[in-house]
Order: C-alpha cells, then sequence, then structure tokens
C-alpha cells in the first residue's frame, strides 16, 4: 500500500525553466524581472493597488507591524486561532495582542465580540480568514471604522477567497499572503504584502529594503540611495519569484484541481457526516473560499485521535492544526487562561484535516474517503 502524505506543493510544468531564465538572465536579487512580474499579477489577480514580495507571510505581517508603528502599551484584536506568526507579529513590536474568541460556524474572529475588547490602547484589528473562508467583513469594517482602527486581513490561507463577490485581501489598509509550501501556490518560502492604503507603499518600500529607498533609487527617481527609515531584509530572490511566476500563470489549473477534490470530499463524506456526529466545513453563501483546506469537526477528542490513527494504519496523513495561541506558554506569560476563549479550546481538539493538493489522484481520495467513511462507521 503506497502513503499518502498529507500535502505536497503543486509543480505545474514550467517552475525549473523560470528559475533556470532567472539564473542565466539575471539579475537574481530581489525585485528583479521576475518578481516584478509576480506583482502584476498579483494585482491583477486581487485587485489590490499594491503587491510587494516578502521572504514569508510572518515577514509581511511584521512589516505591517512596523508600519502601523505599533509599540509598548498598543492593542492589537486577534484570534487565538491562528498560527503564532500573526501574534509573534505584534509581540515583537512590545504591543500586546488581545485575544478574541472565533465563531463556531467559520471559525474566524467573532465579530460580534470585537467591541467589548475594544479600550483606547486599542490599535488595530489583525484577522486571519480561516480556511480562506471570509471573516464578517462588513461588520468589522464598520467597527474599526467607528473607533479609528487599522484592520490588517492575515491571508495566508485566503487568496481567491471572496466575501460578497470582493477578493479577500482588500478590505483592509493591508493584507498578506503566503507562498509556503502548505499553500495553494508556493515557492517554497515566500509572502506578500498587499497594500491596499496608498499612504503605506512609500514607506513598505523602505522598510523591505533595509530601511533604505533603494526602490527609487532603481526606479530612477533618486540619484542614490539612504537610510530613511527603521527596516530589514524582507525581499525574495528573483529565483524564488521566477518559481512563484509559474505557479501564478497556472492559478487556473491548481484552483480546478483543488476545487474539484474539496467538493468530492464534501459531497462523499456528507451523507454519513451527521450520523457519525462529525461536522463538515461551513461556508457562508455570500463568501467564495479557495479550497485551500478541508477540515472536518469530530465529537470529541478521542474520536479525532482514533480517527487519525485508523487513517495512519491505512498509511494516510491527516492532521488536525492550530493549539489556541493563549494557552500556549507565550500566551500564558502574556495572560491567557483556560476557559478564556471556549470556542478555540473545542474546536482545537477536534479538527481533522484530509489530504488536499494538487497532484492527489482521484484513487487516493477514494482512498481517504473510504478510510474516513470506514473509521466512522467502526465507532459508530
Ligand atoms: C494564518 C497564518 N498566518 C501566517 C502564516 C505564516 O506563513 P509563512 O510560513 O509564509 O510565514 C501561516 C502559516 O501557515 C498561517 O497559517
Amino acid at each position: 500500500m503506497k502513503p499518502i502524505r498529507f500535502n505536497r506543493a503543486a509543480v505545474t510544468g514550467r517552475e525549473a525553466e523560470y528559475v533556470t531564465r532567472a539564473i542565466a538572465e539575471g539579475p537574481i536579487h530581489g525585485d528583479g524581472p521576475f518578481t516584478k512580474a509576480c506583482h502584476e499579477w498579483l494585482e491583477r489577480l486581487t485587485g489590490s493597488p499594491k503587491a510587494l514580495l516578502t521572504t514569508s507571510c510572518t515577514h509581511a505581517l511584521e512589516m505591517s507591524a512596523l508600519l502601523l508603528d505599533l509599540r509598548e502599551g498598543d492593542e492589537v484584536i486577534v484570534p487565538p486561532f491562528t498560527f503564532v506568526s500573526t501574534v509573534n507579529a505584534v509581540v515583537l513590536r512590545g504591543a500586546r495582542p488581545v485575544f478574541v474568541d472565533i465563531r463556531p460556524d467559520t471559525l474566524n474572529i467573532d465579530e460580534s465580540a470585537i467591541e467589548a475588547a475594544i479600550t483606547s490602547r486599542t490599535r488595530a484589528i489583525l484577522l486571519v480568514h480561516y480556511a480562506g473562508v471570509a471573516c464578517e467583513m462588513d461588520r468589522i469594517m464598520a467597527i474599526a471604522e467607528r473607533h479609528g482602527l487599522t484592520v490588517i486581513e492575515d491571508n495566508a490561507h485566503g487568496l481567491f477567497g471572496t466575501y460578497k463577490g470582493r477578493q479577500l485581501g482588500t478590505f483592509g489598509a493591508l493584507a498578506t499572503l503566503s507562498f509556503h509550501d502548505t499553500k495553494n501556490l508556493s515557492c517554497g518560502e515566500g509572502g506578500a504584502l498587499m497594500i491596499n492604503d496608498e499612504r503605506y507603499v512609500e514607506r513598505a518600500e523602505i522598510i523591505r529594503e533595509k530601511g533604505t529607498n533603494r526602490t527609487r533609487f532603481y526606479r530612477g527617481q533618486v540619484d542614490k540611495y539612504t537610510w530613511c527609515d527603521v527596516g530589514s531584509s524582507y525581499l525574495p530572490s528573483d529565483i524564488l519569484a521566477a518559481y512563484l511566476l509559474a505557479q501564478l500563470e497556472s492559478h487556473d489549473r491548481i484552483q480546478s484541481r483543488r476545487h474539484a477534490l474539496w467538493n468530492r470530499y464534501y459531497e462523499a463524506l456528507a451523507p454519513s457526516a451527521d450520523a457519525a456526529s462529525v461536522r463538515l466545513p461551513i461556508v457562508p453563501e455570500h463568501c467564495g473560499h479557495p479550497a485551500h483546506i478541508f477540515y472536518m469537526l469530530m465529537p470529541t477528542l478521542e474520536a479525532r485521535t482514533r480517527l487519525l490513527a485508523a487513517l495512519r494504519e491505512q498509511l494516510i496523513l491527516a492532521v488536525f492544526h492550530y493549539q489556541p495561541l493563549h494557552l500556549s506558554d507565550m500566551g500564558q506569560r502574556l495572560g491567557g487562561r483556560e476557559g478564556q476563549c471556549p470556542v478555540t479550546e473545542d474546536v482545537c481538539d477536534r479538527l481533522v484535516r484530509l489530504p488536499i493538493f494538487y497532484q492527489l489522484t482521484d484513487d487516493d481520495q477514494a482512498r481517504v474517503i473510504d478510510a474516513v467513511t470506514a473509521a466512522w462507521s467502526a465507532q459508530a
């Protein structure tokens, strides 16, 4: 029996050719010709006025925190059901993350609980569109406007996701993308900062280039470049951009395969999910999702442990996801305590993600579906 892995980065055909071209033609440092082409693709695909490739989504989040000038005494509202980078970006600047629990349906920040968490120190709402299913953006943007807060979208999962027909990552002043190899499109490690408020553009270019105006120098707008501000090295080599360009050009193929896989899981598992007390993903009608994650919520932690073991016996790797950040060692040092975010605490124990990736074959997916339904019947 052949093992079925949880994920494998998509390879669509032209990656090696473009990387070879980048090496042959140069320059291969950041902001070369392939990076520029990726920027144009990302701006066209999303409608964001400005894309800047970064070395990771983590770094795009750190850039966002620098752009907001977050500092000690500031507070940022975040969900505890996310990857550590979302929150680290805030903590690295000495600001305090204020955890607001998630909704039980979409697993996104509970917009009805945000206002109670706002204080005179709150600067921003940093949200995550889990699995690329949108947060309730109308409500969140209205709250932000009412309280003068900046919205940052951690859109690591959500390239191609939509809310009421509009692309995710175009609502907040800033949004971040990930091209880590677990994401729908990837270059191994990579990301992007999407800037929807033009006031941030010039400073973002400076922060990304070690605090210098080298980007303006390359464009011929200044005759030498100099140290202007704080910053670091957040731009990837053009070799990585060449790889990513091949993926952007093939996004239709990648996305349509992922949607076919996602829909097949849903259709095959839905008929028996209720009887097994399993909850499948919920995508509200006004949201378009990018088929990034196919998850299930098992009835209990024990049921999840049994399911993962049963799949492992069939050489199928399924995995859980985030652990509640407020209960991590660092989260507890920041004051997190059990019972603070009950939905997150419950969901983290019960969530399972099934293999979903471009190269997953129909036969292998059928094996996963059979193994899941067999495990459910054995548990009934
Ligand atoms: C919600 C979220 N934000 C940020 C990241 C970090 O992305 P990267 O690995 O590109 O830094 C991840 C990683 O999976 C994530 O899930």
